[in-house]
């Protein structure tokens, strides 16, 4: 039967399946708030770097280390130019007639497979088999002409020892042209998914025990029979002791540009509560955030975070952060509650207090003007396609200006310049 054969072949695409953002690794959360906030902090950097490229006739480059599927070509390409306004159609720093090649290297080969599959029509793309452990492999350090920015995403780092990734590194000054930008990505010493971890003493490595149970649909018992492995937990000072020792051997001048510590409030691991059992399930609620024609009980979002004995400088620091989340939160809930529905006005607005950090008020205000200004609409569903997402983003711009970027999220960024 026709009909038959037509629906078979749609499902073998594979892109007949069920797509949620709820659940997976290809999550809301991912896609809209880690991927775009690494993207955040590397645009200035390579807005630069892409204007001394076209400045000399020339096109970029790009090595994605440890690139797994090949994930890091969506977020680099994804990068926005400075100040896209809500005209251009084109907002993209790299085009596509910017760009001369990527390479994605990795150890695994499945995902690499996968990776050659998503990307097959993509000439410009290609993908090499290699291992890191003894620094950049021969694919790449005499198989590859030198790159102009060398990215290494999602926790790529923590596979490995720090005189590991002081070889890569050094092995990244030494392969580099003139200028070339490096990202390094660890996972953070400090994040609140793992307080139980707290304690490690900052003058030994630390590898956590790492499982990907976030995986694992619920009620399936946690844990059993899936792979562990060891990564890195790391600070600022630490990645930065790396990089200066492989600037060093390389003989190399390095330069960090930023920091970013990413995901304190969404890490994978507060869902699982594998290394912190008091840990608030908040992955779930704001994948919710974003997801359209849904939603969302906020009250799930609110944090009641419990201090570690002993850390009180950590403590300080998780307690302003996640009760500037909770107070925007809430005053969302309230702005709701006072929206009158038949008249399209705000009732009344709680009080932003003076005294609030800058970038909570901020947020308020904001939130306060989106309420007042699409609350009114009548078609489709305005609180769960337009409120929602925006308190995911007033979230997300509160971690980025709140964090310090020393390893208090699931993930550590560093970006670095390589002068020669
Ligand atoms: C956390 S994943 C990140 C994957 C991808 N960059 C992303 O954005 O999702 C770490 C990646 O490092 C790769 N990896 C681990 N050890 C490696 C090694 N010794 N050499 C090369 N790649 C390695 C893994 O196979 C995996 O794809």
């Amino acid at each position: 039967m026709a009909e038959k054969k037509a629906y078979t072949q749609a499902f073998r695409t594979g892109k007949y399946d069920k797509v949620s953002g709820l659940l997976g690794k290809y999550d809301n959360v991912r896609k809209y708030w880690e991927d775009q906030v690494t993207g955040i902090y590397l645009r200035p950097f390579l807005n630069n770097l892409v204007e001394k490229k076209r400045n000399r006739l020339e096109r970029l480059r790009i090595l994605d280390l440890g690139c797994g599927s090949g994930d890091g070509y969506d977020l680099i390409m994804g990068v926005t130019r400075k100040d896209p306004g809500i005209y251009e159609y084109v907002t993209a720093t790299i085009t596509d007639d910017m760009l001369k090649e990527y390479v994605g290297m990795d150890i695994n080969a499945d995902l690499l497979r996968q990776a050659q599959e998503y990307y097959a029509s993509n000439p410009k793309m290609k993908f090499v088999e290699g291992d890191l452990s003894h620094g950049l492999p021969p694919e790449i350090l005499e198989g590859q002409p030198p790159f102009d920015f060398y990215f290494a995403s999602f926790g790529t780092l923590s596979h490995f020892h720090d005189d590991q990734c002081v070889r890569i590194i050094a092995d990244i000054c030494r392969h580099a042209p003139e200028y070339a930008l490096f990202m390094g990505d660890w996972l953070g010493r400090y994040s609140y998914e793992w307080q139980d971890l707290w304690h490690h003493p900052v003058n030994q490595e630390y590898f956590i025990d790492y499982r990907i149970s976030y995986l694992s649909p619920e009620g399936e018992e946690k844990g059993t029979g899936l792979a562990s492995f060891p990564l890195r937990l790391i600070t600022k000072d630490e990645l930065m002791k790396i990089i200066e020792q492989a600037s060093q051997e390389a003989g190399v001048e390095t330069a960090p540009l930023t920091f970013c510590d990413r995901s304190i409030f969404v890490g994978r691991h507060l869902d699982t509560g594998d290394y912190n059992k008091n840990c608030p399930r908040l992955r779930l609620p704001v994948n919710s955030l974003f997801e359209s024609h849904q939603r969302t009980d906020l009250e799930s979002l609110l944090v009641d975070y419990v201090p570690r004995r002993g850390f009180d400088h950590l403590n300080n620091f998780f307690e302003l952060f996640f009760m500037s989340c909770n107070a925007l939160v809430k005053y969302t809930i309230s702005l709701l509650s006072e929206y009158d529905s038949e008249e399209g006005k705000l009732r009344s607005a709680p009080e932003v207090l003076p005294f609030y950090p800058d970038p909570l008020k901020e947020a308020m205000h904001n939130m306060q003007r989106v309420i007042e200004g699409v609350g009114w609409l009548e078609w489709g569903d305005v609180r769960a396609n337009v409120i929602e997402p925006h308190l995911a983003y007033s979230l997300r711009r509160l971690e980025i200006a709140l964090q310090p970027g020393t390893g208090m999220g699931h993930g550590l960024v560093g970006i670095f310049e390589i002068k020669k």
